[in-house]
């Protein structure tokens, strides 16, 4: 036991756990898992090595872990409702290289692909300079419109423009529905493939709370460990025609041996979204969001795009006086997580106006649209500095003890 071994260790284990159980985590990226999720990564399937693919292994020893990726594998069609003329790969070690890969299945070093910006709400794999997919491909960016929608006329305009081989649709920070479909006849009118990218929304594609991608993208990439609610990681799903592609740009194209630890969690995660429970949490976290961005309106912040229909939303400092980073340090001293954010708009990314909140993890403890009141207050309280942050503080730890882990 760590706490006999290595002392040291298990003190940062329970400041940790101690940490979550005492704060209240807005980063719609992050969620609680289950026990068993975590019983599931902690197990001996760490200890395998199982490079390539069921019955197609590298090494011996793998009819177990190749059930456990069978077994994902119709996890996944279950819970995104699909048939089996979708193929998914369950070994991407996480969001990242789950992307990276896909882009490489799709195009070439060189080719053209269109994301949405960073500061616009995409992710840093959907072509940002800094990045692998910024690097290794020439990138056409769209973002939103005035009013923070995306502006899916641009979309249109750049994809007859520049002819892009892969359009991705996704992003990180962004409140609004996505119209998959639009996206899809986009792709279509100039043949590009579609990759949307479902990380933020998988639970809620899964519960049906945001439309599927399913009928409209080529490649479906997300990752597991937030709305999902599974441990870190990614899945690739892809129509069968791009089967080989998908998986060689995996392994050995972008990784070598699949985390089975993790794979084995992924499953776990995967039968626990198939429940009716599951999906009414789902519908917990959409309305939650809506309450909690609701009362901080009434509360005269704004919220771009004036709300949300998912599980986040940003809150829009400019004009307050108060900064994206000054909000954030606010925030967690008073015991709220919730990450700075830019805001569309922003001329600077190190000086962001925005606030990223989202309602996963206050869901998972149990929270309903009653505590959701409660906490805008605290949010309010700890930003405008309205009451001493200790007295904050303690009324922000006695909601976390009222909805333990
Ligand atoms: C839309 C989107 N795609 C990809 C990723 C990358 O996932 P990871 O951090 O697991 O590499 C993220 C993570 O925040 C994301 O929000």
């Amino acid at each position: 036991m760590l706490k006999k071994s290595f002392p040291q260790m298990y003190r940062l284990l329970q400041e940790e756990e101690r940490r979550q159980n005492l704060t209240l985590d807005l980063i719609p990226s992050e969620n609680i898992v289950s026990a068993d999720v975590r019983e599931a990564l902690g197990s001996v399937f760490t200890n395998k090595y199982s490079e390539g693919y069921p019955h197609k292994r590298y090494y011996p020893g793998n009819a177990i872990c190749d059930e456990v990726e069978i077994l994902g594998q119709a996890l996944a069609r279950k819970v995104f409702g699909l048939d089996e003329s979708w193929h998914i790969n369950m070994q991407p070690y996480s969001g990242s290289p789950a992307n990276i890969a896909a882009l490489m299945a799709l195009a070439e070093f060189g080719d053209t692909i269109m994301g949405m910006r960073l500061d616009q709400g995409g992710h840093l794999t959907h072509g940002h300079a800094v990045n692998f997919s910024g690097r290794a491909f020439n990138v056409v960016s769209y973002g939103v419109n005035g009013r923070g929608f995306i502006d899916y006329g641009e979309v249109e305009r750049l994809a007859r423009e520049h002819q892009p081989k892969v359009i991705i649709c996704g992003a990180t920070a962004y409140s609004r529905t996505i119209d998959f479909k639009r996206f899809g006849a986009i792709a279509k009118s100039v043949h590009a493939y579609l990759l949307a990218d479902v990380s933020h929304i998988a639970g809620l594609v899964a519960s049906g709370d945001h439309p599927s991608p399913f009928p409209y993208a080529d490649v479906v990439m997300t990752t597991t460990h937030k709305t999902l609610r599974g441990p870190r990681g990614g899945l690739l799903l892809c129509r069968d025609a791009l089967k080989a592609q998908i998986d060689k740009a995996v392994f050995p194209g972008v990784q070598g041996g699949p985390h089975n630890n993790e794979t084995f969690a992924k499953a776990v995660a995967l039968k626990e979204a198939t429940t009716a429970r599951f999906k009414t949490y789902q519908h917990h976290v959409v309305r939650n969001a809506a309450a909690l961005a609701q009362a901080l309106m009434q509360n005269n912040f704004a919220i771009v795009s004036g709300g949300t229909d998912t599980h986040l939303f940003l809150l829009d400092l400019r004009g307050t006086g108060i900064t994206g980073t000054q909000a954030e340090q606010r925030l967690e001293r008073a015991g709220i997580i919730a990450n700075r954010n830019t805001v569309p708009g922003d001329t600077s990314p190190f000086y962001p106006s925005g606030v990223r909140m989202g309602t996963p993890a206050l869901t998972t403890r149990g929270m309903k649209e009653r505590a959701m009141k409660q906490v805008a207050e605290l949010i309010t309280d700890a930003i405008r500095e309205r009451r001493p942050v200790a007295a904050i503080r303690n009324d922000v730890e006695a909601l976390c003890r009222k909805f333990s882990l």
